[in-house]
C-alpha cells in the first residue's frame, strides 16, 4: 500500500450562513461545499421555486418517491446543485443541463464560456450538501451517524482489512465515530472516481491518525498516487458526518470554504 505523507494542513473556513442572492466567486485553488438541512425548507413558495428549476427528467424521479420525506430531499438536494452553480455563473438555475456519466454521475453539460465545473451532491437523513469546484474531480459523501450499523459486520464485508484491524481496537461512540469516518472518506473517494461501486471499497484504504490528516493508500489492485487526493472530513452537526474528495495532483493543498443556509434564488434569477 502506498502513503502520502504530505503533512500541510488543509485549509477549512468556519460554517456560516449566506445572504441568499449574494454573488460568490471560484478559482483553481479553492473548492465550496454547501449545505442545509431540508427540515428548515418548509414555505410553499420555496418549495415551488424548486420544483420549477426541475428538468423533465429530474420531475419523474421526483414523482417516484415512496416517502414525502425523501421526495423532500431530493428536491432539494437538485435546487441546491442548480443554486449553488449559479452562485458563481452568469446562468439561470433552471438552465444548467447535466448528463449523467456511463456510472450515473450527474455532470455540467455546458459551462459557458467557464472553466469545466465540476459539482458533487450527497443526501442523507437531515442533510443535503454538495462540493463544486473547477477543472478537478470532487467527491462528497455526508452521512447520519445515528444510523443504525453492525460497524465491524460492514467493514469485514466491505473494507480494507488495515481498517477492519483498525476498528476491531474500538468500542462504543469511538467505534461508531471511526466507521462513519471510513464509511464517508471512501465514498467521497468514490464519488469523486464517478465510477460507484465498481471500485470496490477494500482496493483502497484509509488511514487515520491523531491529527485531521487523511491518507489514502491504494492496493496492487486499484493503483494510484496518493499525493495526488486530498481529503477533508468535518461534522456540520453533531450526528452528521461529510467528507470531501479533491484530485489536485502536483499542487499542495486546496482551501475550502464551507457555507451553510437554505439556497434562495440568486441575483441572477
Ligand atoms: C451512488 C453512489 C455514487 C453514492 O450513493 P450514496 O452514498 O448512497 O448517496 P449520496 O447521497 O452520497 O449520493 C447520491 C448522489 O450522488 C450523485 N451520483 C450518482 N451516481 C454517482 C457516481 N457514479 N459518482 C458520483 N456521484 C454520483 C448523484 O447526484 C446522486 O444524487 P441523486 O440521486 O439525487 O441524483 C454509490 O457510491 C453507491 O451506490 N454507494 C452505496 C453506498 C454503500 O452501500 N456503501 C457501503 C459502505 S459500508
Amino acid at each position: 500500500m502506498e502513503n502520502n505523507n504530505d503533512t500541510s494542513a488543509p485549509q477549512l473556513s468556519v460554517p456560516s450562513s449566506e445572504g441568499v442572492s449574494e454573488k460568490f466567486s471560484l478559482d483553481d485553488s479553492t473548492v465550496h461545499v454547501w449545505y442545509c438541512s431540508p427540515e428548515q425548507i418548509k414555505e410553499t413558495g420555496l418549495v415551488g421555486y424548486y420544483y420549477t428549476l426541475l428538468s423533465n427528467e429530474e420531475r419523474v424521479r421526483h414523482g417516484r418517491f415512496f416517502f414525502e420525506r425523501d421526495r423532500h430531499t431530493f428536491l432539494v438536494g437538485k435546487a441546491l446543485m442548480r443554486i449553488t452553480l449559479s452562485r458563481y455563473a452568469g446562468l439561470r438555475p433552471s438552465d444548467w443541463v447535466f448528463k449523467a456519466s456511463a456510472h450515473g454521475r450527474p455532470e455540467v453539460k455546458l459551462s459557458h464560456g467557464m472553466l469545466q465545473t465540476n459539482i458533487n451532491l450527497s443526501h442523507t437523513n437531515g442533510m443535503v450538501a454538495c462540493v463544486v469546484g473547477i477543472d478537478r474531480e470532487l467527491g462528497i459523501d455526508i452521512e447520519d451517524t445515528r444510523r443504525e450499523v453492525d460497524a465491524i459486520e460492514l467493514a469485514q464485508r466491505f473494507f480494507s482489512s488495515s481498517e477492519t484491524t483498525a476498528l476491531r481496537r474500538l468500542r462504543g461512540d469511538a467505534l461508531r465515530r471511526a466507521f462513519f469516518s471510513y464509511w464517508t472518506l471512501k465514498e467521497s473517494y468514490i464519488k469523486a472516481r464517478g465510477m460507484g461501486l465498481s471500485i470496490p471499497l477494500d482496493h483502497f484504504a484509509f488511514e487515520i491518525g491523531l491529527d485531521t490528516k487523511f491518507r489514502i493508500a491504494f492496493g496492487p489492485e486499484h493503483p494510484g498516487n496518493s499525493a495526488d487526493w486530498q481529503f477533508v472530513q468535518f461534522a456540520p452537526t453533531p450526528h452528521h458526518l461529510l467528507s470531501v474528495c479533491v484530485h489536485r495532483p502536483g499542487r499542495p493543498d486546496l482551501a475550502l470554504v464551507v457555507h451553510e443556509g437554505v439556497p434562495g434564488p440568486p441575483a441572477t434569477d
